[in-house]
């Protein structure tokens, strides 16, 4: 950001020359007319003009005339490419970074709609199915016995909630193709403003970015919760580490940081392994290592916007690990929580507390003995880690194989061994539980740690030494009897 100033002294005669010309016609060539800069104290009068020289760049020729009428005269010439003391190019970067960071975040819609649509696109070929079977049967009623019609019936009408539902995911996938034009239109709208750092209204860019990312906002929402419907059959990712542990990517979105994270083990483990990406973690290569200041417990961490948060070995202590700075940015007792494998899921493990976090933010997943071993969710702040609320589900954590939580749900597993389903949901924005039966393959018979990502909208699991990931298809209740 410096800016060098050249031999001051040598050019003040030549501009003392210059300096009436400057002052009157240059400005007026270059558009800048009458602008005058008042400095405290001083009556001076500074007219400005830039001009290219083609081997400096730009440079700046200021002229001053104090009370004494003599002159002050600066040349100033910045870096080549280097518009850095120009705040309009900090804008620019600032906004030319938002456009990316929309970019990034449509990408993640645009796979998430492309799922759901997979899903809803099998269940219209049902529909035409069963409606098919319907009309056969009305046009040649002898097909058909009353039962079997009754069925069909049924069948249908159970179906017919589907309709508005079916509507309402085709809207979303135009509004998402049509942001996406937009933001492509910004980024050649920016880019071309880089080239030829023009007069441009920066207010104007400014909003436009805004509206973008405010319509982002409301989409993702719109698109991204609803209740999880299904689980897929299982990727095994790789065959690493011992029985038990974990691994993760960052849980918050927007990042464009892939980095895979990989903790074995459940007992008094420091050591992190940080892979660059996905394809370095499955090959076992280019990684590093984070030795924490603390050993954990459990399988239940969770890195969320470039922190890990973990359970203190033997305590009910949180720790907030930044992986940059490699410090402990904040620790805190969760009150009451129980701990050394008093109330883990039913591997065991101390698995006591669980952490994790989904579209709404940061979550503990424990219990405590006032709660009778019930589990209890409470949504954290990400900075203190204090509990900003709770809720009992009444559901015995012994009895859990893990939990995760999605859009504010958590759904539970009835075992962390073969068979295994998806059988206990808790609805926090409502307080209220139903039970579910989701089933998914549990290839390898053990699993230590189940988690969702919000970003990438899948499940991670570790499965007896293996790491696994899930895709899960989440259905978006819309209210049909509105419109
Ligand atoms: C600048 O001012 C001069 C004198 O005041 C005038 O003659 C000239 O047209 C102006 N130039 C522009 C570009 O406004
Ligand atoms: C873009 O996203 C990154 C990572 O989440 C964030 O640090 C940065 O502040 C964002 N930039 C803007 C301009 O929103
Ligand atoms: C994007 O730019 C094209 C060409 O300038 C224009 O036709 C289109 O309407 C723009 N789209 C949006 C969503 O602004
Ligand atoms: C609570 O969330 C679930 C799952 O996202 C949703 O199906 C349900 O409609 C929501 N209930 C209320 C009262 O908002
Ligand atoms: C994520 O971290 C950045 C700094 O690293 C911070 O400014 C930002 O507020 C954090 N976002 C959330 C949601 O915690
Ligand atoms: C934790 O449990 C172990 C084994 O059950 C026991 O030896 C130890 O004293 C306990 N530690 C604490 C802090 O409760
Ligand atoms: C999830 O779905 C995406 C897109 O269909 C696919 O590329 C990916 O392999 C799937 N992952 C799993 C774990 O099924
Ligand atoms: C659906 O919307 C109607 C009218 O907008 C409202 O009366 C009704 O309570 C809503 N139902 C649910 C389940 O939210």
């Amino acid at each position: 950001m410096t800016v060098p100033l050249l031999k001051i002294g040598a050019v003040l005669s030549t501009m003392a020359m210059v300096t009436n010309w400057m002052s009157q016609t240059l400005p007026s060539l270059v558009g800048l007319n009458g602008t005058t800069i008042s400095r405290g104290g001083t009556s001076e009068k500074i007219v400005s003009a830039l001009y290219p020289s083609p081997e400096e760049g730009w440079q700046i020729y200021s002229s001053a005339q104090d009370a004494d009428g003599k002159c002050i005269c600066t040349v100033v010439a910045p870096a080549q490419n280097m518009c850095n003391r120009d705040p309009r190019s900090k804008q620019l970067r600032q906004l030319m970074e938002q456009v990316q960071n929309i970019s990034q975040s449509m990408e993640v819609l645009d796979l998430r709609t492309y799922r759901d649509l997979q899903y809803v696109r099998n269940m219209e070929a049902l529909m035409k199915v069963v409606d098919g079977k319907l009309k056969t049967a009305s046009e040649n009623p002898r097909s058909l016995n009353p039962k079997s019609f009754q069925e069909l019936k049924d069948k249908v009408t159970q179906l017919l909630p589907l309709l508005p539902v079916l509507e309402q995911y085709k809207a979303d996938a135009r509004m998402i193709v049509r942001l996406k034009e937009e933001v492509r239109n910004l980024s050649l709208v920016l880019m071309a403003i880089q080239e030829e750092m023009g007069a441009y209204d920066y207010e104007e860019l400014r909003q436009r970015v805004l509206l973008l990312e405010t319509r982002l906002q409301s989409c993702m929402q719109k698109l991204g919760c609803g209740k999880l419907t299904g689980v897929s059959n299982p990727i095994t990712i790789r065959a690493s580490g011992s029985r038990f542990g974990s691994w993760m990517t960052d849980t918050m979105i927007p990042s464009s940081d892939n980095r895979v994270w990989s903790m074995d083990g459940y007992y008094k483990g420091r050591r992190v392994l940080e892979y660059h990406t996905l394809s370095d973690f499955v090959k076992g290569q280019n990684f590093v290592q984070h030795l924490l200041p603390h050993p954990w417990a459990g399988t239940g961490h969770v890195v969320y916007n470039g922190s890990l948060y973990y359970n203190k070995y033997q305590s009910n202590i949180i720790i907030k690990y930044h992986f940059r700075s490699r410090s402990v940015l904040v620790q805190r007792s969760l009150g009451g929580a129980g701990y050394n494998n008093t109330f883990p899921y039913s591997w065991g493990g101390s698995s006591d507390i669980d952490l994790m976090a989904d579209e709404s933010g940061l979550w503990a997943v424990y219990t405590t003995i006032p709660n009778a071993g019930n589990i209890v969710i409470s949504r954290l702040e990400p900075q203190t880690l204090e509990v900003l609320q709770s809720w009992d589900t009444g559901f015995p954590k012994r009895s859990a194989g893990e939990a995760f939580m999605i859009c504010g749900t958590l759904y539970v597993t009835n075992s962390h061994l073969a068979g295994a389903k998806i059988y206990f949901a808790y609805y926090t924005n409502s307080s209220s539980y139903e039970y579910t039966d989701i089933p998914f393959h549990n290839q390898y018979s053990h699993i230590s740690m189940l988690d969702y990502n919000p970003r990438e909208r899948v499940l991670y699991t570790w499965n007896n030494g293996h790491q696994v990931l899930y895709n899960i298809t989440l259905f978006h209740v819309i209210n049909s009897s509105g419109d």
